[in-house]
């Protein structure tokens, strides 16, 4: 089986970030989501990789490579515009051939690994094998209706109705029958070529497409408050270690990780939360669920329950910082120049709650 990532799109939900980041590039208890998407798929056993990038492709190839650092083999495929996940599917069909394939979106995070899924795939007749998840307020997802004997119906985009709480999980499998789908369907209002019309048009000309409900949690990280959802349950999963440096003035935590070259001086840090490679945290309160990046410097300040990408620098905040997703090389000190104001410099579509 070969693997294929969606790593296109425009991340319009995630702006300003993604205004110069790849959303997928963005790490999760620092590591980036789609290194997490390669390791899943690797794992369950498939080594020959395609990628499909958009507008941030030269970040991804930066990032990822060849995927020798995995023991896989990356194929990079080119996408014009995010035309939809049927359109990725299309013009990938080249690097698929008629092999049997999982699909898996590179923003999507997923408890436990997917090798029986694939395992399971594999060896069946079924054409196609879609994700499942229950989910309370399904109606920014694509849904799935199953019948009596536990069969797919349908399956409707984004429904206002939606018939059950079954939402499709970013991981789908398919054999080479999806290329006539995705040659079928016709866009849909939003422009796109949607997955789901593709597996319905599956379902409709007689191929089986098999559900799966997957019973751990799962976090499609579109927006902010994904973002931190993923992060809080990634970091759920973390014990204690330290590589960084410690000094005896500070109090860290039982799930807290320093990762090498990072300094923890005369402050607490309390878990589940990491420290990232030559951070430096001083006089400072670092709170639960807090991603600290590589290089970032926290001074005579309080956080929690946050993300603070690489390079960044936050300086004398008395406020506690909270519920925030901060990107890379961002500078917030307290100004001593007079007259006394906040004073910023924001990207487009920034969003800051001040006290
Ligand atoms: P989405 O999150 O649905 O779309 P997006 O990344 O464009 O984000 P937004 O809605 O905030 O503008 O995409 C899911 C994944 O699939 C994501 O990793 C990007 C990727 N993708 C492609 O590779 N090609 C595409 O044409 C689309 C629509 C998405």
């Amino acid at each position: 089986m070969k693997g294929l990532i969606l790593s296109g799109g425009s991340g319009s939900r995630l702006r300003p970030i993604t205004f110069t980041n790849a959303k997928q590039l963005i790490p999760v208890a620092n590591k980036p989501i789609l290194f997490r998407v390669i390791e899943n798929i690797r794992d369950a056993g498939i080594t020959e990789i395609g990628i499909v990038i958009g507008n941030t492709g030269q970040q991804i190839r930066d990032a990822v490579g060849r995927g020798g650092r995995w023991g896989v083999n990356i194929t990079y495929i080119e996408q014009d515009q995010p035309l939809g996940l049927a359109h990725a599917v299309k013009i990938s069909q080249d690097f698929l051939g008629d092999e049997r394939f999982v699909m898996f979106l590179g923003d999507n995070v997923i408890e436990g690994g997917i090798s029986p899924l694939i395992a399971q795939f594999e060896t069946s007749e079924w054409n196609s094998q879609i994700v499942l998840t229950r989910i309370e307020d399904p109606r920014q997802y694509g849904v799935a209706e199953l019948g009596d004997d536990g069969r797919i119906v349908r399956l409707v985009e984004k429904p206002k109705e939606p018939p059950s709480d079954l939402a499709l999980v970013g991981i789908y499998m398919f054999d080479h029958h999806i290329f006539e789908a995705t040659n079928a369907i016709t866009p849909s209002w939003r422009g796109e070529l949607e997955i789901t019309d593709a597996i319905q048009w599956l379902i409709e000309n007689g191929h089986t497409v098999h559900p799966y409900v997957h019973r751990g949690w799962w976090i499609d990280t579109g927006k902010r408050e994904d973002m931190l959802e993923a992060n809080d349950l990634v970091l759920e999963e973390i014990d204690y270690y330290v590589e960084g440096y410690v000094d005896r003035d500070s109090q860290v935590g039982r799930r807290v990780r320093v990762q090498r070259g990072a300094e923890i001086i005369n402050s607490v840090v309390r878990g589940p939360s990491i420290i990232g490679e030559d951070a430096r945290i001083v006089n400072s309160y670092v709170g639960p669920f807090t991603s600290i990046g590589h290089n970032v410097v926290i001074e005579n300040s309080e956080i929690e329950h946050s993300m603070v990408l690489e390079n960044s620098r936050i300086h004398n905040i008395g406020a506690r910082i909270q519920d925030s997703l901060i990107g890379r090389n961002v500078t917030i000190n307290r100004s001593p120049i007079k007259p006394k104001a906040h004073k910023m410099t924001l990207g487009d579509n920034s969003q800051v709650g001040i006290l």
